[in-house]
């Protein structure tokens, strides 16, 4: 049986680990063709034999995405090896922890370039494509520090909300068109992110990433009257709205 997803072409960034894993393989369980970029490009080969096993097609290209030149070369071959572009999620991210005082120019910049930046040169760049697409979505990975601020995470968390004011903005503009903006904050996840930035969290208490995978699935694959622009995501065991 056709998945919902055959003969759509996704990108997933971030798709060598954690989040963008899941991602890709729940894109690739509904027939997608998932293009899956990192940087490691082992860890890229073997996220491709799980979108495949679950049914999907893979491609992989890696990517340094602090590098615009990388971005646009990302953009580039997957329009030369497909013609199309359906699903951009741009889920690549990194934290850094330390008090504002002590957070270096260096750190700040690169939260910047990999976590705001770069989904602003990606979406710019895929636009083109998307817009030829007869639905198109794009995902961005924000965090529930999109919304709030934890202390020493302010490089983070001025990336994050960065990533999230730039999709409500592009949303504004695609109104109408065929192109869906959507948000996701996620809380904490069960990733090696987070076993580094928050140890003090239970980890039989983290989100998985295949929850989160399931609701990029739904916001790709429903396209009724209603539109789900963000969602907030939480532990079950954390605040209500974040709180
Ligand atoms: N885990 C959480 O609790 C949580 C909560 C809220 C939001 N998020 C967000 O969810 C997204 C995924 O996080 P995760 O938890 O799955 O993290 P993760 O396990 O550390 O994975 C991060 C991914 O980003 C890629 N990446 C990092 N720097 C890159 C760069 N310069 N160029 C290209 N790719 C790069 C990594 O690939 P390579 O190392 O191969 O380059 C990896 O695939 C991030 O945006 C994160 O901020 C996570």
């Amino acid at each position: 049986m056709a998945g919902r997803l055959t003969d759509r072409i996704a990108i997933v960034t971030g798709a060598s680990r954690g989040i963008g894993r899941a991602v890709g393989v729940a894109l690739g369980s509904e027939g997608a063709t998932v293009v899956l970029s990192g940087r490691v490009e082992a860890e890229l080969v073997q996220t491709a034999s799980l979108v495949r096993e679950a049914g999907g097609r893979a491609e992989v290209i890696p990517a340094e995405l602090a590098d615009e030149r990388a971005i646009k070369d990302l953009v580039a071959k997957t329009s030369e090896r497909f013609g199309r572009l359906d699903i951009l999620v741009n889920n690549a991210g990194i934290t850094h922890s330390a008090p504002l005082e002590q957070t270096r120019t260096e750190d700040l910049d690169r939260c910047w370039a990999v976590n705001a930046r770069a989904p602003f040169l990606l979406c710019r760049e895929a636009l083109p494509l998307l817009r030829q697409a007869e639905r198109a979505t794009i995902v961005n990975i924000s965090s529930v520090v999109g919304v709030k601020g934890y202390p020493l995470q302010s490089a983070y968390t001025a990336s994050k909300h960065a990533l999230r004011g730039m999709s409500i903005a592009l949303a504004e503009e695609l109104r109408g068109s065929n192109v869906r903006v959507h948000v996701l904050c996620p809380g904490g996840v069960d990733t090696e992110m987070v076993s580094r930035v928050r140890p003090d969290i239970d980890k039989g208490d983290l989100i998985g990433p295949g929850e989160i995978a399931e609701l990029v699935l739904y916001l790709v694959t429903h396209r009724g009257n209603a539109v789900v622009d963000e969602l907030h995501i939480r532990r079950a065991t954390a605040s209500p709205w974040f709180g």
